[in-house]
């Protein structure tokens, strides 16, 4: 029976880097995975994604904005197909990359299902592996229809991202439900291959965690590009044909119908507790489905048996569950880890113009009565952006008007997703909104767009 410090459940992200912390502090780690390493995020999600946002995006240059530029193209064709073999490349590249980190830290790879067993142990197939400190449950989260309302995921007509990510060309037309980060972005990608694209959300609007003015600015974006987004609107009933389907909507007490060749479910998600003997070794569920740990330490209600990433509770995110990874791996090997700071996990939507935000929204700020001025600065007052020709969206910072801390920050850009880190670390280290501002931004960089927020809310703007 082999024996090692630390058995992982789950090569994803968060099991990955959990794995990999615990083999660079000196533990001898294994990582149990039944499918591919990387899991969803490299596999079927993160990573080949933003392969097809790429993908989306210069399509949508090349046929809408290269020729202002001076770079004439003639007539632009698309091939969904191509793009979908390019970004299953680039994953298999990530998958391959997840496969070398295990070797160079000798992590051990034990392929299959595993089921815990109490006392720390791990069953995979006819063997049972023993951790001597701690098991770690990374088992993640998987795609989910609605069945109660006819969406049940059927994989031709109803499929989900898993689905969309494998398809040889782009439907003709296509609805989506659910307008969080999954459908957003997947509203993009398929409305710059051709299809004609219908977002529905069930909350007033798209993008719903993020800051109203946000949604504002991807509605209008989304619009914009001939994409048909309809907010407050709950599917009703589906109707399932063939080649078709046909969703009933209700809106505003209307009822609407629409039919489309494919609908993506981009609903939620559901977590992965079953079947792996969890139960059974006195780990416990929350009320919400989510693996019951203390938040302090991330331990289950089973001694030594921990629990990272998607399957621990929200936020669902991948660089959520790394650090958790790095946190618990820390824990195991004794060492005191720098707390887990929830309130500071950035958000994205990689959709473009990007969506990125730390923090509360302004209408958190109301709802906690908080004191709070607020600073904006839109990109087309932005000399970087007006010359890269992107001068969609806008940096707004939410500014604690007696300490000058940054209660949240938002962006709405091209590269919004690159900027929000310098409000992340500026938000860790407890920077004010001067100190922010302080810091010397280069000119011209679309980074200057946040000293100017910063400044804005403080009533000190300089170029608008
Ligand atoms: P989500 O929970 O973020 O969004 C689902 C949306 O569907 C919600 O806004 C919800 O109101 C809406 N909805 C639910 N039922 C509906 C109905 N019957 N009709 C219309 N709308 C309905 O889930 P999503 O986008 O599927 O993503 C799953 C998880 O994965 C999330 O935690 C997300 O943050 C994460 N993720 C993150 C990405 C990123 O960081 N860029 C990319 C993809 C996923």
């Amino acid at each position: 029976m082999a024996t090692f410090d630390v058995i992982v459940l789950g090569g994803g992200p968060a099991g990955y880097v959990a794995a990999i912390r615990s083999a660079q502090l000196g533990l001898s780690t294994a990582v149990v995975e039944k499918e591919k390493l990387g899991g969803v995020c490299v596999n079927i999600g993160c990573i080949p994604t933003k392969a097809l946002l790429h993908s989306a995006r210069v399509a949508n240059l090349v046929a809408h904005e290269a020729k202002a530029l001076g770079v004439e193209v003639g007539g632009v064709k698309t091939d969904y197909g191509v793009a979908m073999k390019r970004s299953r490349q680039v994953s298999e590249q990530n998958a391959r990359g997840v496969e070398f980190l295990m070797k160079k830290n000798k992590i051990t790879v034990i392929k299959g299902l595993g089921t815990i067993l109490a006392g720390k142990k791990v069953k995979v197939g006819a063997e049972t592996y023993t951790a001597t400190k701690a098991v770690v449950i990374a088992t993640g989260s998987r795609v989910k229809g609605i069945p109660q309302i006819g969406l049940e995921i059927n994989k031709t007509t109803v499929i989900s991202s898993d689905e969309a990510l494998f398809l040889d060309k782009a439907p003709a037309s296509i609805a989506i439900v659910g307008a969080g980060a999954v459908g957003s972005e997947f509203a993009d990608v398929f409305s710059a291959f051709g299809s004609k694209v219908t977002l529905i959300e069930a909350l007033p609007r798209i993008v719903p965690l993020e800051d109203r003015e946000c949604s504002e600015a991807l509605t209008k974006a989304f619009k914009k590009r001939g994409i048909a987004v309809w907010a407050g609107a709950k599917v009703l009933k589906a109707t399932v044909g063939a080649a078709e389907v046909r969703l009933e909507l209700e809106v505003g007490g209307k009822t609407e119908t629409v039919t489309a060749e494919k609908v993506l479910m981009a609903a939620g998600r559901a977590v992965n507790t079953e079947n792996m003997g969890f139960k059974e070794a006195g780990i416990e569920l929350t009320d919400r489905g989510f693996v019951k740990v203390n938040p302090a330490t991330l331990e289950t209600t089973a001694k030594g048996v921990y629990c990272i990433g998607d399957v621990a509770g929200p936020p669902m995110l991948a660089h959520k569950g790394s650090r958790e990874g790095v946190f618990v791996a820390e824990l195991i090997a004794g060492k005191q880890p720098h707390p887990i700071k929830y309130d500071n996990v950035p958000s994205v939507t990689y959709c473009h113009p990007e969506v990125a935000s730390i923090g509360l929204t302004e209408d958190q700020c109301k709802e906690r009565k908080l004191e709070y001025q607020v600073g904006r600065f839109p990109f087309s007052a932005n000399g970087r952006a007006r010359a890269s020709n992107e001068t969609d969206g806008f940096v707004k910072i939410i500014r604690d008007t007696k300490y000058g801390e940054i209660l949240g920050a938002h962006i709405v850009a091209g590269h919004a997703s690159e900027m929000i880190h310098e409000l992340a670390v500026a938000r860790e280290n407890e920077y004010t909104v001067e100190e922010v501002d302080l810091a010397i931004h280069a000119h011209p960089t679309l980074s200057e767009a946040i000293a100017e927020a910063c400044l804005d809310s403080m009533g000190r703007v300089i170029h608008t």
